[in-house]
Formats: structure tokens, sequence, C-alpha cells
């Protein structure tokens, strides 16, 4: 397993450009299902939960022409026969779940196994199944598979929430189910996420008929058939908060490019609150650092509320900020596992349920850590770029899933930063699930 050493104290400075949005990319290659014509997926990020759903899809009798280099994904769904999607490669992504919806719209059955447990906390699929028989589905769940069928889903009105309030993938499952549903469906309780938009905006090329696109209510009439699609997919979110939140915590002065900042206004109001200068323009943000940070309060919210995504980068940045922040994580409440190895650094943490009390430090030192989780894993490595010496962080592979050559990059702004290669890769690949 590959691992990261990495010097600390080097302020970030400099340009970095983002890359398209995993949590875009997965669920839109899912919606190839959907179609029997070709679906050209643009700006396709090199990651390993990528080449994970391209294994799902293959073995759904996708043909997948993957061009790494140009990042350009061509799907084409010309045998229609295969309708299990097998655990061995469900248990590595959590994304992979939003196969269930395509195939049981299009080939009417679908075997689809419970995805990969994730160390984020227990992640319930209950509202993709109630979604799927509010749209007329039977279901069965058996030896870790959801079995579904029905001859043709039926449009309804449907609540989609739990107590987090909406969800992301369930929505996009029975947004794409309900595509070619009969009649019209009416989904109250939307997720709003910009991944889900840039997924609707897809199905809507294809030929669906969805109202109300980036709203909590959305209105999808069904059509008999979609068709093929050509689309680009939105910058990620989160890289892009990600370098902001480095830049913050090295005293840097960092423009991120090709980002969308109006996806990311949670964040910035929160570097503001915390004394960054932080300047925006249409496609980018540029983040300058004073010496030290005031302490803040965040929640975690669905967007456009603070993301779950950059809670555990925040923390790195806030450990050493002046006072004392506040953390209340209202989507995963045990998505805490970097505060352990956040203390190892000398980070001062106490957590109470779902809240973090952070207690800023003068610096943080560096120490061996271990990643267990991808967005853990960045705050580790952010940690780690800011901290006094050497920090060595363990089974990478987990910032691989979701960050393309963070490291090169990081390096190209500075920083010091180095990878070593491990162990066996297969250890690694076994171990990785998420998303
Ligand atoms: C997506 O996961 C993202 N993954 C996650 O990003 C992200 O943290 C999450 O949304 C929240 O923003 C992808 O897009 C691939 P949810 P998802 O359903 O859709 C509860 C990353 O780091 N819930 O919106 O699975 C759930 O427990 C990953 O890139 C149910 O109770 O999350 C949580 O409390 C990690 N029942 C809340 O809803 C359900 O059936 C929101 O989860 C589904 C969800």
């Amino acid at each position: 397993m590959d691992r990261f050493i990495i010097e600390g104290g080097h302020r970030l400075t400099g340009e970095v450009a983002v890359g398209g949005a995993k949590n875009s990319v997965l669920p839109i290659m899912a919606a190839a299902l959907l179609t029997d014509e070709e679906v050209v997926i643009r700006r396709v990020p090199r990651l390993r939960d990528v080449a994970s759903q391209v294994k799902v899809l293959q073995s759904l009798g996708a043909r997948v022409l993957h061009d790494e280099k140009q990042g350009i994904l061509r799907i084409r769904c010309d045998d229609e026969t295969p309708i299990t999607a097998p655990y061995e490669l469900m248990k590595t992504m959590r994304a992979s779940i939003c196969v269930l919806g395509p195939l049981l719209a299009k080939r009417k059955r679908a075997r689809v196994s419970m995805p990969g447990g994730c160390v984020i906390g227990v992640r319930p699929i209950d509202l993709h199944l109630k979604g799927m028989e509010g749209l007329g589905a039977t279901l069965d769940v058996r030896a870790g598979y959801v079995e579904a069928s029905s001859p043709r889903l039926r449009g309804n009105t449907l609540f989609l929430g739990s107590s987090a309030g909406s969800t992301v993938l369930g929505t996009a499952n029975v947004v794409m189910a309900a595509t070619l549903a009969e009649g019209e469906t009416l989904l109250e309780n939307a997720a709003q996420e910009p991944e889900v938009v840039d997924l609707c905006h897809v199905l809507a090329k294809m030929g669906a008929q969805i109202d109300g696109i980036g709203s909590h209510c959305l209105r999808i009439t069904g059509v008999d058939k979609l068709h093929g699609v050509d689309h680009a997919v939105i910058p990620d979110r989160i890289e892009a908060g990600t370098f902001a939140i480095a830049a913050a915590m090295t005293k840097g002065d960092l423009t991120v490019r090709g980002c969308q900042p109006r996806d990311l206004l949670a964040l910035i109001e929160r570097l503001r609150a915390a004394g960054c200068d932080v300047a925006t323009g249409a496609d980018w943000l540029r983040v300058a650092a004073p010496r030290r940070l005031r302490p803040i309060d965040v929640t975690t919210l669905p967007h456009p509320g603070f993301p779950t995504d950059l809670q555990a980068q925040l923390m790195a940045l806030l450990t050493t900020a002046d006072g004392i922040s506040m953390i209340h994580e209202r989507i995963y409440p045990d998505r805490f596992i970097h505060v352990a190895e956040l203390h190892r650094m000398g980070a001062r943490i106490r957590k109470e349920g779902a809240t973090a009390l952070v207690e800023g430090v003068a610096k943080l030192s560096g120490a061996p850590v271990m990643a267990s989780d991808l967005r853990g894993s960045a705050a580790l490595v952010l940690a780690g770029l800011a901290a006094e010496g050497e920090t060595t962080v363990d089974r990478v592979y987990h910032i691989d899933r979701g960050y393309e050559r963070i490291d090169e990059r990081l390096r190209l702004l500075g920083a010091k930063i180095e990878r070593r290669a491990g162990e066996s890769q297969a250890l690694s690949m076994a171990a990785g699930a998420g998303g």
C-alpha cells in the first residue's frame, strides 16, 4: 500500500485546476444503462472509483471505452440481458447502488448487491428502496442482494427524506427510474446537491422530462425512450474546497481554477469568518490566509449548507485556529475517524456525540498516521502540510479514490510530499470501500 511522506511547513502558492466531479461522474455513468445509444462523458477524473464503476457497467453488458488521458468515457449498452450487479464489484463503492433505478426502469428486473459498508458510519439504502417501491416495483432483500422487478414502473408522489434530510444517491436513483416510468412522478425533498443537478441535466439532454431541476421538488414525466448524450461533468467542488482549505492551512495564497464558486458558498463564508481573504470569479477562487485564524462554528447540512465531505478538512484547519471551534456533523454523526489520527499530531479535539470541540494549538507536529476514509485522508494530508516535521500518511489508496494525483499537484504548489510504494496493491484494493 502506498504512503505519503510529507515535510510540513511549506506554504502553498500559485494556481491549481480542479477536475471533473467524482460524485457527478459515477451516477451519470449509471444513467448510460437507460439507453442503448452511446453516452459520452467528458472531464472524467482518473480515479479508482471511476475504474470500479466501469467494472460494474461492464458486468451489466456495457461496452466501455475509457480514454484516461483525455478524460473521456464512451459507454454503450447493447447487451441488455445481465441484471445482476455482483457483491465483488459493489462492495468497493457506494455509488454503484445507482445502477438499481436504471436497471429496473430499462430491463424491468434488477439483482443488485447491497453496496459496500464505509467507515464514515451506517449508510442505509432504505430510501432508495422506498422510492422504487413507490414507483410500483416488487422488492425482496435476500442474501445480501436487492431483487427488484416491475413490468413497467408507474409515476407517483414520493417524499424521500431521513432525519439527516434529503438523500443524494437516493434522489439520483429514483429520478433515473422515474424517467422511463408511466406517468408523472412528483419527488418531494429531492437533494439539491450540484451533482444531482448535473445528473438531471444529463437526463434532460437524453430526452427525459424533468421540471424543477435544482429545487427540492422534481416533477418527472415518464417517456418511452431515452437517447444518447455527450456531456462534460461539472467541476469537483469538494476537490476545489480541499485545495482552498489547504491554502488556508499552510498560510498560503492559492488560486483554484476551473471551479464553480457558487457551489461552495458555505465554505467561502466560513473561511472568511475564520479570517481568510477569499476572492471569487465565475470559475475561480483565490484564498489567502492570515498568520493566525479565528475559531469558527460549523454544522454540516445538505446543500447549500456546509458539505459533510469537507468536514474533516475543515477540522484539520481549525486545529491551529486561535481558540475553540465547534463542528456539528448532521449528515453522518460518526464521521469522525480522523479525530484520533489528528490527536497523534498534537491536535486537541473533544468529541461529544455528533459534535467535536476543537481547541486550537500553536502548531501540529508531524507523526505517522493512517488514512481510513477518503475525506479523512485528505484532512491528514492537509495537517501534514502544515505540521512541524515529518508526517507519514499510510494507506493512501483511500485518497486516490477521490483525488487525482494529489501528491503531484500539491508538489507543484510548493508542498514537500512524496509517494512511496508499499506492500501488495491487491490488499489495498480489497480494503477500499466507500463513495
Ligand atoms: C453522497 O452519498 C456522496 N457520495 C457522499 O460523498 C456524501 O457524503 C453524501 O452524499 C452526503 O452529501 C456520492 O455521491 C457517491 P446520502 P449518499 O444518501 O448519497 C441517510 C465522498 O466522500 N440515508 O445523501 O450515499 C444517510 O445515512 C462521499 O465523496 C438514509 O437514512 O449520501 C445520511 O445520514 C462519502 N437512508 C443521509 O441520509 C437512505 O436510504 C444523507 O446520505 C439513504 C441515506
